[in-house]
This record gives structure tokens, sequence and C-alpha cells, in this order.
């Protein structure tokens, strides 16, 4: 069985859990695209050119335990405007969309660019200061030095790049259902989204 849920949205809308815990549910597999974007960005600020850092990305850059701050999440934002970066990570992604026995994937671009044809998409979203109180408290666990206003900044700038950018920009596909995670427990984010997984599942059943 081929079946992909593709799941975009800004960062610290609660696509990441959702997608883990769908992928759970169902015993499919995920990736999290970012990350994909995050390891290219760290190369580059290793000193790569950003191209050949995506071309020459390898399994263990995406296991490195650096790639969640704040200084790569803006990097990656900086290289994913790069249309030669985007395309080189193009083929990796759609292999693992389409590949049996179902996929779930969450990024910018799934449901627009990588996969237009998943079985079903998402997009999550929320509001901005909801979205950096969840990541300021993530990042401040992990002990990193910020502020709550300097997350907001960098959630607005990324956020800003992302949606602006001419090639794949971060929007929902016309046929996405939307979630609104402002005011919506994670727990009923998820239910939905399984929800709406299983219907899709039933009705290739029928
Ligand atoms: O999801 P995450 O915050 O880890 O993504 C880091 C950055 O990677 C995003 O801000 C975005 O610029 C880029 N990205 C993208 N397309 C995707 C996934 C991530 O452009 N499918």
């Amino acid at each position: 069985m081929i079946f992909t849920v593709a799941i975009d949205g800004p960062a610290a809308a609660g696509k990441g859990t959702i997608s883990k815990a769908v992928a759970t549910h169902f015993g499919f597999p995920h990736l999290d695209t970012g990350l994909l974007y995050r390891a290219t960005g760290r190369r580059v600020l290793a000193g790569e050119e950003p191209v050949a850092a995506a071309q020459g990305l390898r399994p263990e850059d995406l296991d490195r335990d650096d790639l969640r701050t704040a200084e790569v999440a803006q990097a990656a934002s900086r290289v994913a405007a790069v249309p030669e970066v985007r395309a080189a990570l193009i083929a990796f992604q759609r292999a693992f969309a389409r590949r049996e026995g179902g996929a779930v994937l969450d990024g910018r671009d799934i449901g627009t660019v990588i996969c237009p044809d998943a079985e079903v998409k998402l997009y999550v979203t929320a509001s901005d200061e909801v979205r950096a109180a969840r990541r300021y408290l993530e990042l401040s666990a992990k002990g990193a030095a910020t502020s709550p206003a300097e997350v907001l900044d960098d959630l607005r700038a990324r956020d800003a790049r992302d949606a602006g950018r001419d090639t794949a920009p971060m929007k929902p596909a016309p046929d996405a259902l939307l979630l609104d995670t402002t005011n919506l427990s994670i727990e009923a984010a998820v239910e939905e989204a399984v929800r709406a997984v299983k219907q899709k599942l039933e009705q290739g059943r029928r």
C-alpha cells in the first residue's frame, strides 16, 4: 500500500508531535524533512557552500545532536530558499513518501511540492505568541540562553523567509485540512489528525 500523510505548517505549531503520534498510531515511518535543511545549514555554518552541502548530505548528518539550535534553524531557513538546495533534496523525500507501507512526512512544502498526491494533507498552525511560548519552553529546558521576545522575533523572521521565498513557499495545499492548535490540546490535535487518516484509509478499502 502506498499512502502518504503530508503535514505542513510553521515552526512550533505542533506538526512534529502530531507527525510522530500519527506515525506511531498507524505504524508508518516518519521523516522530519526540516532535519534535511537543518543538516545542510549546519554544514554551511561549518564553511561549506550550500548546494554542495545539500548534495553531499549523508545519513549520519541527520543524527547530529546540535541541529535544534536557533542558529541552525536560521541557517536552515536561509539555505532552504536556494532552489538548487531544494532540488538536491527532492528525490530522497519523494522516494520516502511513496515507499511501500505508508509514510508520514512533515515540513513546509510536502502537500504542495514534494507529494501533491498525498492521500492526507494537514496544515498545522497556531498564533505566533503561542508558538513562541512553546519554543521558548523547549529551548530553555535545554539550557539555551534566550528570551521569549528573542524567540518570537526569530520565529517571525523564519516564517517570513519561508512563506516569502519564490521556490516552494510555506503555504497550505488547497485540499489540506487546517488544524489550528492555538487553543487545542496536543491530545485533541492528534485525535483529529488520526481521525482524518483513518477516514481516508477506510475509504481506500471500500
Ligand atoms: O521544521 P524545522 O523548523 O526543523 O525546519 C527548519 C527550516 O527548514 C524551516 O524554517 C524551513 O526554512 C526549512 N524547511 C523547508 N521545507 C521543508 C522543511 C523545512 O523549507 N519541507
